[in-house]
């Protein structure tokens, strides 16, 4: 059966912002370069390269011109970054990014401690972004955090969720990520708040992205695409987080998710052994064991050897069944 019968599905890499804004060393700029060129050739849509905010805030991330500038774009690939304000906005113009990906909380709590400043104040500043990036010419998708529940503050509610949309929308933003920060999304919450969002607001391009911390993010990924999210963020091997929410673990892991909306019947347009080979390439950078399976266990249909005396077992079988049948003759 093909449920997923081949609709398009357009897959984003976060590991180079979401995941290696998280790691306690610093990745060399020169490899996280040589890594983001790699994944030009993957079939990605789009490649959160880096983000322009306060080096104080992100040190992981503070070559973030320095590698705009030189990474190879391949052409079709929106090469996209986080923004957090007006000052990173004029960063990311400087080295000529494809969109911004602004950045608030819809939590206030997770606002003033990720961004230090209320949620009004942010959408004040994003105001400004929005209105320089018009100017420039730059699309805008606005990362909308804890949509899905605050680690800090437990529920957000789904009004507040699609208030913060609507305001977005106004602005004649071009899309909206709906960011499960902390993990707390559950399906049938995945499957009321895109569904909603989708039918308010038809024009917005809307993208998923889950975090695995309690273990919901395949689920979570395979609600949002039947609820028709065609877009989603993910980060190889599963790493990332947001250092300034508390119990943050990495996101659903690319080769992972790939791989199961493969299975479906999707069409990722992704490299899947390109995938294997890039989160290799990761496991290499951050220096520690990833989260995902696929790396181990291979794709499905991945044909193991049958155990070593596997020709005895079988000359085995065949005398016991010839046995069998001469007794049943003797019977008969
Ligand atoms: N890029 C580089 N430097 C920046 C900056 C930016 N986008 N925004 C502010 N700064 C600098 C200021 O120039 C100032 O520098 P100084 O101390 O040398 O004078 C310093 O940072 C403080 O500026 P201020 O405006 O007071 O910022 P803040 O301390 O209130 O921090 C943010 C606000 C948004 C810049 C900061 O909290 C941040 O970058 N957060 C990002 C968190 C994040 O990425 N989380 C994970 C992803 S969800
Ligand atoms: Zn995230």
């Amino acid at each position: 059966m093909n449920h997923g019968n081949n609709q398009r599905l357009f897959i984003n890499e976060v590991a180079t912002r979401d995941g290696f804004q998280m790691e306690p060393h610093f990745i060399p700029t020169d490899d996280k370069i040589a890594l983001i060129d790699r994944l030009g050739t993957l079939g990605y849509s789009k490649i959160e390269v880096t983000s322009f905010t306060s080096p104080k805030a992100i040190p992981a991330l503070r070559d973030g011109e320095e590698v705009m500038a030189r990474i190879a774009r391949k052409p079709g690939v929106v090469y996209t970054a986080l923004v957090p304000n007006l000052r990173g906005a004029e960063r990311a113009l400087d080295v000529r990014i494809d969109e911004f990906n602004i950045v608030m909380s819809t939590s206030e709590t997770h606002n003033l401690s990720n961004l230090r400043m209320t949620r009004e104040r942010s959408f004040a500043q994003l105001g400004e972004v929005i209105a320089l990036a018009r100017g420039a010419v730059v699309p805008v998708n606005v990362s909308l955090s804890c949509v899905f529940g605050c680690p800090m503050e437990g529920e957000v509610p789904q009004e507040t969720v699609l208030g913060w949309i609507d305001r977005f929308a106004e602005l004649a933003v071009k899309g909206i990520t709906l960011c499960d920060t902390t993990g707390m999304a559950y399906p049938t919450q995945v499957q009321s708040l895109c569904g909603a969002a989708m039918t308010r607001h038809p024009q917005l391009e809307f993208t998923a992205h889950f975090h695995n911390t309690r273990a919901m993010g395949l689920v979570n990924s395979v609600a949002a695409v039947e609820a028709g999210i065609r877009r989603f963020d993910m980060s190889l091997g599963g790493i990332g987080g947001c250092p300034y929410a508390p119990g943050a673990t990495g996101n659903v892991a690319t080769e992972d998710v790939v791989h199961m909306l493969q299975c479906m019947g999707y069409d990722t347009g992704m490299d899947l052994d390109g995938l294997i080979g890039a989160a290799a390439q990761v496991a290499h950078l951050v220096r520690h064991d990833l989260s995902s399976q696929l790396p181990r266990a291979g794709h499905r249909l991945t044909k193991h050897q049958p155990p070593a005396d596997f020709a005895e077992i079988v000359a085995r079988a065949a005398a016991r069944q010839s046995a069998k049948g001469s007794a049943k003759e003797t019977l008969a």
